[in-house]
């Protein structure tokens, strides 16, 4: 397991891999070096990627997957859901219904789209999350003012506009968890907030994964390159639409609240793709 801290979710994991006497090294990632023109002999089946940070994911993921190494997820799988631009490009490719978006590079085109788009309308940046730098801008003076900050305080990536509309949605979003082919379980996040990520606030209840829900979350996987993955959908007045997909993603909220065995079940699937041997090396 490549960790950055040993938090909530890698100790359930790492406690699921000694259940079941799986013998498991823990790599840190502030101690890791890579030495990239020969590989190592790293004496191991598979690699469970669990960074906190999104580029020492992705680049270690690079070098792993390079070498023929099989991990959960996979480079393809972290740079896709890493970036929201990237993300939605796949989830539209694949017939997957997602808010609608606009992509601009300069705060005067931004304001065009999100004008065409019609208020309230959200911006967000490609990178990030637990709901951070997100802006909900209800009138053109809000929009200005932080396009302005954007282009401004920010560093160049914010000065890429990426432009959605607000969807109407209840006081909740869905958090569905899907593990290979299978969406494994759900939950509501409910706050008098807009944002309604559990990182702020959000209160999380059990949100039963109909037929619908599993095959739409199912199909936003394999939009993305499948694995193990975090999906947030919004429900809007038309049907269900997929914001974003997540990897490495934290499930401590979900266990109880959905009856789950979400670590034992990600570690499962962990084990199934150790078995299936060293994948072909991929450059990405
Ligand atoms: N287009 C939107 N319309 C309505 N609510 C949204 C929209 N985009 C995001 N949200 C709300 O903000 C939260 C965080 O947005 P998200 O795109 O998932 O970013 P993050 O990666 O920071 O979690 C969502 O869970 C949802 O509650
Ligand atoms: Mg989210």
């Amino acid at each position: 397991m490549l960790l950055s801290r040993v938090r909530v979710e890698e100790k359930l994991l790492l406690e699921e891999l000694e259940k079941r006497h799986v013998p498991t090294k823990v790599l840190d990632d502030r101690e890791v070096v890579f030495h990239l023109e020969t590989k190592p002999d790293l004496a191991v089946d598979v690699v469970a990627e669990r960074c906190i940070q999104h580029s020492r994911a992705l680049y270690a993921l690079a070098v792993l997957n390079t070498w023929g190494i099989p991990t959960v997820n996979t480079f393809e799988v972290a740079d896709v859901c890493g970036n929201k631009l990237i993300t939605t490009l796949r989830l539209i490719a694949n017939g997957v219904p997602s808010p609608r978006t606009r992509l601009a590079f300069t705060p005067e085109s931004a304001i065009a789209a999100i004008e065409e788009l019609g208020y309230p309308a959200v911006l967000k940046p490609l990178v990030g999350s637990w709901g951070r730098l997100i802006s909900r801008v209800n009138d053109r003076d809000a929009a200005e003012s932080v396009l302005e900050h954007k282009e401004v305080l920010g560093t160049y990536m914010h000065s890429i506009y990426y432009v959605q509309e607000y969807v109407p949605k209840p006081q909740r979003d869905i958090r569905a968890f899907v593990v290979g082919d299978e969406t494994i379980a759900a939950i509501y996040r409910t706050s008098e907030h807009w944002i309604t990520n559990t990182a702020r606030g959000g209160k999380a209840t059990n949100c039963p994964v109909t037929p619908e829900l599993g095959d739409l979350c199912v199909r936003a996987a394999r939009a993305v390159g499948g694995g193990v993955v975090a999906i947030d959908l919004l429900e809007a007045p038309e049907g269900l639409v997929v914001n974003e997909v997540n990897y490495t993603m934290e499930f401590r909220n979900s266990i109880d609240t959905t009856g789950v065995n979400i670590p034992g079940r990600i570690v499962d699937h962990i084990l199934n793709v150790a078995k299936a041997g060293p994948s072909t090396p991929s450059i990405p």
